[in-house]
């Protein structure tokens, strides 16, 4: 696992936006994972100014997101499908009919699933999956326990993520859903790189707790210790309670690949 920490939240999301922006230049179908929330709008800014910049093409890249709102409509501006289409969709040529997020309306929710998780399959699996991480250390919204393999499915949503993500409901914590949809932790390890992407200093403590702690079920984050190439990309205000963040540091400068990164963002 690298971590790579960057100045401020902009940098973070320059060099997330350019990382996804080479690797669909290197595989124009790439399969690429999509993350929603806050800490991703920057980023899919970046992308679209990037797209404009170099006429980047999205037109074959194929796309899955990680969850969606249980009851939520997908043309309701609080679902995830929604969001999607402000924020990335509808700014770049992809082809709709190559963007998946998971159906919270499907009559049969456990097909939904089942159908979600043959479609990343058939699609030859996920290349890149961006994450973003919950106050309580989930990815997705796999809650706390949510088993290290487990798969799509419906989850219900903790008290604590329902707070955190009141605001897109006028604030009211009651009125988020009380379940979604959400890629399996398992799902997640499935992908050949990730990118986990983390601003702010109210992350610093979970994301200390998520990369140098003991890995354990109730922080699901925990997980991606098992993944194969997974990168992290973080503020310094987030990187703030990391043990180790000069090694981290020093190790990064050595590699090649984000040397090049970084003397292009910095
Ligand atoms: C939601 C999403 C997660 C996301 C998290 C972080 O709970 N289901 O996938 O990582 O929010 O959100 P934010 O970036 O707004 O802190």
């Amino acid at each position: 696992m690298d971590i790579v920490i960057l100045p401020t939240a902009e940098h973070v999301e320059r060099l997330t936006a350019r990382l996804v922006a080479d690797r669909v230049r290197a595989k124009p179908n790439l399969v690429l994972g999509c993350a929603t929330g806050r800490t991703m709008e920057g980023i899919y800014d970046q992308l679209v100014a990037l797209s404009e910049q170099d006429a980047l093409d999205f037109s074959q890249v194929r796309t899955f997101n990680l969850d969606e709102y249980v009851g939520v409509a997908s043309s309701d501006e609080r679902s995830y499908r929604h969001y999607m289409n402000r924020h990335l969709f509808s700014r770049v040529n992809l082809n709709e009919g190559n963007t998946h997020v998971p159906n919270g309306l499907a009559e049969d929710l456990d097909a939904e699933c089942e159908a979600y998780e043959a479609a990343i399959l058939a699609a030859g699996g996920i290349d890149l999956q961006l994450l973003g991480l919950g106050s309580n250390g989930h990815i997705g919204f796999n809650e706390p326990l949510s088993g290290f393999q487990s798969r799509t499915r419906v989850q219900p949503l903790a008290p604590h993520t329902r707070e955190q993500n009141a605001g897109m409901f006028g604030g009211d914590p009651e009125a988020v859903p009380t379940t979604a949809i959400t890629m399996g932790v398992g799902t997640i390890l499935d992908s050949r790189e990730a990118l986990l992407v983390v601003t702010g200093e109210h992350k610093a403590e979970i994301l200390a707790r998520s990369l140098e702690g003991p890995v354990v079920g109730v922080i699901t984050a925990t997980a991606l210790q098992f993944h194969r190439r997974c990168h992290v990309i973080t503020d310094e205000a987030a990187a703030s309670q990391l043990e180790l963040k000069e090694f981290y540091r020093d190790e990064v400068s050595h590699l090649p690949v984000w040397r090049d990164y970084l003397d292009e963002i910095l």
